[in-house]
């Protein structure tokens, strides 16, 4: 019998979805060996139905040798049996479906691992082979080739070639593990094309594209020369051409896309969004902006009406596994993220972070369009030191050491605050270490305490789905928030559904707007029934 089709509302699930991101290594521990896995996702599923997400997009879970965190991937039809296999994953993604929570995958398209098959057999075969085309081989330069082939820098930092003894170079954007594919060869877009029909046919509901803009090179990878057009490899036109036969497929199944796309541009990002095209992309302009409202204002401005022009639902997000935790960058003199200014030893104040990442949280969550929230934000997690001889990160080590590198964040969880190693799950010590105070942050601790950060983002995502406010008004498009007037310093703006948000990110408290009832706060409001300073306020009208 054929499947009845779905309802338009289930169909445009993504369009408002709260979305969880699970790095799997450090979600949690469910065989106890010290790396987080499916069985311990599964055993959590519980946490994730009671904060009330709609999706999980799991970081890339296939089989890998994790020089970057698995997105060194080596085999896409495979999962790495440090976190299990293809027959637990599909248990997964139906008992998560069952639950009322849809899953996201992670395809890696710009690269592979160095022991994928198909790089194996490019190093085997030799130079001028058939298989060295599905990569970007090429001689050196200098009077031995012993230059690289041109003069690019890796997304990683240092060179992005890697000469074999053979004397070919390799391209490899990111590290030396990661070889870049040969997007003009159509061996690589079948393949690509197969890998997500594979996925849909399991029952995911949708894909994250790793370094969307990445793919394509100009085929002479000329030197990059500053502010010509187009750039060797990001953003390039014939991307979109790529995009187009993948929304196809993803059509067959009623599946979704969002896009990992660094774009500045706003006209140049909005293109990735056109109908034909992927549904979503993060929205990284408003995850580096600093907390200042005046910047803020304009990234929500901004990206508004980037995504008006094409008929795209905006994304929200506030942190991920590539950046410094919200609760510890809040806390900082210079709140803004940005990659490379990132160092160790940087001082925060914890306290005030955690208030403002409160108050990030409500405005975020009450923004029109989909919002994603990466695991142990809803902890209000801060970003671990981790001693130097404990970083695995490649960054860290192309950067030459000056780079602290990503593992801050990928800590593993703590969920229960008396367990070993707060209760991540493992008996053997966790593959990153935790932090001494790490089991203050517990989810069973926090879930007990009305005021922590878990009972915020449970209260916050169960009022997004249930309070009318939220509600979007059919084909009110572009339309859906309309900024209040309001004080310097504070955000202020209503739903079209009647929901109303302020954010009072000055110095001075401020009178809350006309309201009906109060529906959520960040934090407390002063004796005379202010809004303080770092909080935000969700109002009914
Ligand atoms: C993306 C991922 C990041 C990874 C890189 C290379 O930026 O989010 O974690 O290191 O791509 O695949």
């Amino acid at each position: 019998m054929a499947a009845s089709l779905p309802s338009e509302a289930t169909a445009n699930w993504w369009r408002d979805a709260a979305i969880y991101q699970i790095y799997v290594r450090s979600f949690a521990d469910g065989d106890g060996d010290g790396t987080g896995d499916l069985a311990g996702v599964r055993a959590k599923l519980p946490h994730l139905v009671e904060l009330g997400v709609d999706a999980i997009w799991f970081t890339p879970w296939y089989l890998s040798p994790l020089a970057d965190g698995g997105y060194d991937v080596a085999d896409y039809r495979t999962i790495d049996p440090a976190f299990g296999s293809l027959a637990e994953a599909e248990k997964l993604i139906a008992q998560a479906r069952e639950l009322g929570i849809r899953t996201i995958v992670d395809v890696v398209p710009n690269h592979v691992s160095d022991q994928h098959a198909w790089f194996r057999a490019a190093l085997a075969a030799g130079p001028g082979s058939p298989e060295r085309e599905l990569f970007h081989f090429r001689t050196g330069r200098g009077t031995d080739g012993e230059l690289p082939p041109n003069d690019w820098v890796s997304e990683f930092g240092g060179v992005p070639w890697t000469r074999l003894e053979d004397g070919e170079w390799y391209l490899h954007l990111f590290a030396t593990q990661q070889p870049d594919l040969n997007w003009a060869h159509p061996a690589v877009r079948h393949e690509h094309e197969d890998v997500l029909r594979f996925w849909f046919e399991r029952g995911v509901s949708g894909v994250r594209i790793d370094s969307a803009a990445l793919l394509v090179k100009d085929p002479a990878l000329p030197d990059f020369v500053k502010g010509r057009d187009p750039h060797p490899f990001t953003d390039r036109d014939e991307l979109h051409d790529i995009y187009r036969s993948w929304r196809a497929i993803a059509d067959e199944y009623g599946a979704v896309f969002v896009g990992e796309v660094w774009l500045p541009d706003s006209e140049r990002f909005a293109r990735y969004l056109r109908p034909d095209e992927l549904h979503t992309a993060f929205n990284f302009n408003f995850l580096a902006c600093p907390w200042a409202a005046g910047r803020l204002r304009t990234a929500i401005d901004g990206t508004i009406a980037e995504h008006a022009s094409v008929g795209a639902p905006a994304t929200w997000v506030l942190c991920n596994h590539d950046v410094t935790r919200t609760v510890t960058r809040y806390g900082r003199e210079d709140t803004e993220f940005d990659f490379g200014a990132k160092s160790f030893g940087t001082p925060t104040d914890l306290a005030l972070g955690t208030r403002r990442a409160r108050a990030a949280a409500l405005l975020s969550l009450a923004l029109p369009g989909a919002a994603y929230l990466y695991q142990g934000e809803e902890l209000g997690l801060p970003e671990a030191d981790i001693p130097r001889d404990r970083i695995q990160d490649p960054m860290h080590f192309r950067s030459g050491g000056t780079d602290p590198g990503r593992d801050g964040c990928r800590v593993p969880l703590p969920w229960s605050a008396q367990a070993p190693y707060a209760g991540f799950g493992s008996t053997a010590e966790p593959w990153l270490p935790q932090p001494a105070d790490w089991s203050s942050y517990a989810a069973d601790r926090q879930s007990a305490d009305p005021q922590s950060m878990l009972s915020l983002y449970r209260e916050a995502l169960r009022l997004r789905r249930t309070e009318p406010g939220f509600r979007v008004a059919a084909g009110s498009g572009a339309q859906q928030m309309t900024w209040l007037p309001s004080a310097p310093g504070v955000l202020a703006f209503t739903r079209t559904g009647g929901l109303i948000c302020v954010a009072n990110l000055g110095a001075e408290p401020v009178e809350l707007p006309g309201h009906t009832d109060i529906l959520l706060t960040s934090g407390p409001l002063d004796g005379e029934g202010r809004l303080p300073q770092d909080t935000t306020a969700w109002l009914r009208n």
